[in-house]
């Protein structure tokens, strides 16, 4: 089939790329011209773990090209991929105005049926919006199909690759069978493809994320009454998690969720909700409970160091909102960061990889270092922001030696506290 693919972020490189690598010509097409002169000469401008390999085989059979302009990109293309980005707008619902300027255009240029597919997270209700954006000039027939996407980055290779399922909303004969014949090398193994209206779709992808996001909350509040209680999260996870009605996944407390995806998508869910007048209460619990549980460890730091953190020096490890990423978007590291600085402490940082998307919001307000060891010279108290497999079994006799007073905070439970104490540190983490 031919494919174009509008918008080339994390869904539309993924996308691209991996319909590419199931046989399929594709273009993908964006504005931005700089992006798109590297993505020609075969560089990749995401960090995602898996992409690379595909990235450049498919460059090389010529089945993945790249362009700035609409037209050429979709010209005889049987699908059209819109996966642009829907930032909240100031009262926190999404704002459509890239997929509908797209969709404006595409309605007088073009020229062959084509199944255009919604991929960005879009309020219930775009895909009607989109219909009507291109039909005002359109000379063909289309069908509009939304076809939410449920990757998660680090992962989103294999996600896409072997989907638990694939939600396809649309009511059109025609457009179910190229949707079904389009996806159908990725669900070999007998994972759904399920068929559903468009409105049905689009909320799939808001309750699915909102879902998650309270999952992981809950956790989070179990965790901090743990503190309380004397109790263990971990145990609690454990005995709760093996429920099947439950589930493993998605139940590690921590210093809240970040990413592109969770804070935005209960965000735009709650003002969707307003906006037909239904007060979704659990969503805005999530929300004032994930702003709270982000720096839930400073306040141990301040307990410890009784407010007086003018003048210290923090070492933190990890800034990605999560391992395998260079994402730094609504990461937790950042608020921290924040925090230490107005309270007037220093803060020296590494991560593995988003150290250099860091240094465009942050600048020289903090100091970058070369390795985790690094960021211990002259420090009082060590961070962790980010669950990254190096940061799992460090040499603790060398942090120790390093800090001026031998207390870590943990927020992401990456050690046991039994053996922290035996370390001889003042150990805080989430929940235990
Ligand atoms: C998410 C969804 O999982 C994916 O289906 C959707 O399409 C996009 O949003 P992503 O944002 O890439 O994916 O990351 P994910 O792995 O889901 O983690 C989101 C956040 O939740 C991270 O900040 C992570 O640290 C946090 N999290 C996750 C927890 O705090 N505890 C958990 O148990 C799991």
């Amino acid at each position: 089939m031919k494919i174009a693919v509008v918008g080339t972020g994390y869904v539309g490189l993924v996308t691209g790329t991996c319909f590419a690598e199931t046989g399929n010509h594709v273009t993908c097409v964006d504005i931005d011209e700089k992006k798109v002169n590297k993505l020609q000469q075969g560089i990749i401008t995401i960090y995602e773990p898996g992409l690379e390999v595909l990235f450049e085989r498919n460059i090389r059979q010529k089945r993945l090209e790249f362009t700035t302009s609409l037209k050429e990109g979709i010209k005889g293309a049987d699908v059209i991929f819109l996966a642009l980005p829907t930032p909240p707008g100031e009262d926190g619902s999404a704002d459509l105005k890239y997929i509908l300027k797209v969709a404006d255009d595409l309605g007088s240029i073009l020229e062959q049926y084509a199944v255009i597919v919604d991929k960005s997270t879009v309020p219930v209700g775009t895909a009607e919006k989109v219909t009507q954006a291109i039909s005002k000039n359109a000379k063909v027939e289309f069908d509009v199909v939304s076809n939410p996407e449920f990757l998660r980055e680090g992962v989103a290779v294999d996600d896409f690759m072997k989907p638990d399922r694939v939600v396809i909303g649309t009511e059109s004969v025609k457009a179910k069978k190229i949707m079904e014949t389009l996806y159908a090398p990725l669900v070999r193994q007998g994972n759904p493809v399920i068929f559903m209206d468009e409105k049905s779709a689009e909320l799939t992808k808001y309750a699915a994320n909102s879902f998650l996001a309270t999952k992981i909350t809950f956790m989070n509040e179990i965790a901090n009454l743990c503190e309380r209680l004397g109790a263990n999260v971990d145990m609690v996870r454990k005995g709760i998690g093996t429920d099947t009605r439950i589930g493993k996944r998605f139940l590690f407390a921590g210093i809240g969720y970040g990413g592109s995806c969770f804070p935005k998508d209960v965000q735009a869910l709650a003002k969707s909700s307003k906006d037909v007048n239904y007060d979704f209460k659990i969503l805005e619990s999530v929300m004032a409970v994930n702003t709270r549980q982000k720096t839930r460890l400073i306040d141990h730091l301040k307990g410890y160091f009784k407010n007086e953190l003018e003048g210290k020096t923090i070492a933190m490890w990890g800034l990605a909102f999560k391992p395998y990423t260079d994402d730094i978007r609504e990461a937790p590291a950042l608020y921290n960061i924040n925090a230490l600085l107005e309270l007037g402490a220093k803060v020296r940082v590494y991560d593995p990889e988003a150290m250099e998307n860091v240094k465009e919001v942050i600048g020289d307000k903090v100091t970058y270092c070369e390795d985790e060891y690094e960021t211990l010279e002259g420090t009082d108290a060590l961070m962790i922001m980010t669950e990254w497999p190096v940061f799992r079994t460090p040499e603790f006799k060398i942090i120790k030696e390093k800090l001026s007073s031998p207390l870590i905070l943990d927020g992401r439970n990456l050690y046991e506290p039994e053996q922290m104490k035996e370390e001889g540190f003042t150990y805080f983490s989430i929940g235990r």
